[in-house]
């Protein structure tokens, strides 16, 4: 059985982002059939149809995002939708001949965030996923509250309910990549 590929995406730039330290906390727990490598958004542009050449980031995130079997996203809520970077990569990404970077890939979603655990933004991701032919894992869902406690201010996750909430996730991630790459 070959080791599958997990590529996770954070919707927030910032250095002490917990969206982005629940992506660690998925790396630290990763199934033993599982790697997961880390894109990074802070050089990727708006997208524009007027630019010519793709920027270098903008090749580089891409090409992770085609080689991986899974997408592991850590989706932010602003004023209640996703985070720009987030949605931006995608934009990006669905330009490319007949969607094959995305099309058919699974998905797990996860976010931190106020009171509602980000769960309108998650939902507002699942309806993008939609339109992207992406394959979003429907349970367990992770809604982490960023303000409570659960982090520590280099944005690692904590809370241990979380951490194990994000295990699990992985593991059924790495099931539904399984089932659906019928391998
Ligand atoms: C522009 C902006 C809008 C936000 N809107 C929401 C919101 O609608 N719901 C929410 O739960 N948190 C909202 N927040 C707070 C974020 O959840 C919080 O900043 C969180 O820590 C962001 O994730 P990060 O730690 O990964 O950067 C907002 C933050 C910003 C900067």
């Amino acid at each position: 059985m070959s080791s599958l590929k997990f590529l996770g995406i954070s919707g927030s730039l910032r250095k002490a982002s917990c969206n982005s330290g629940l992506l660690r906390a998925a790396q630290a727990a990763l199934p033993a059939d599982a790697t997961l490598e880390i894109a990074d958004l802070s050089d990727i542009p708006f997208y524009n149809a007027d630019l010519s050449e793709k920027p270098a980031g903008v090749v580089r995130v891409l090409a992770q995002m085609g080689a991986a079997d899974a997408l592991v996203l850590a989706c932010p809520e602003y004023n209640y939708s996703l985070a720009p970077a987030l949605k931006n990569i995608f934009d990006w990404a669905s330009r490319e001949p007949n969607n094959a970077l995305l099309s058919d890939k699974p998905v797990a979603i996860m976010g931190a965030g106020g009171g509602m655990g980000t769960s309108r933004s998650q939902y507002h991701l699942r309806q993008v996923c939609v339109f992207l032919n992406l394959h979003p894992l429907n349970k367990p869902e992770v809604f982490a509250n960023a303000f409570t406690g659960g982090f520590d201010t280099a944005g690692n996750l904590t809370d241990p309910k979380i951490a194990q909430l994000v295990a699990d996730q992985m593991a059924a991630l790495a099931a539904w990549t399984r089932r659906l790459k019928a391998d």
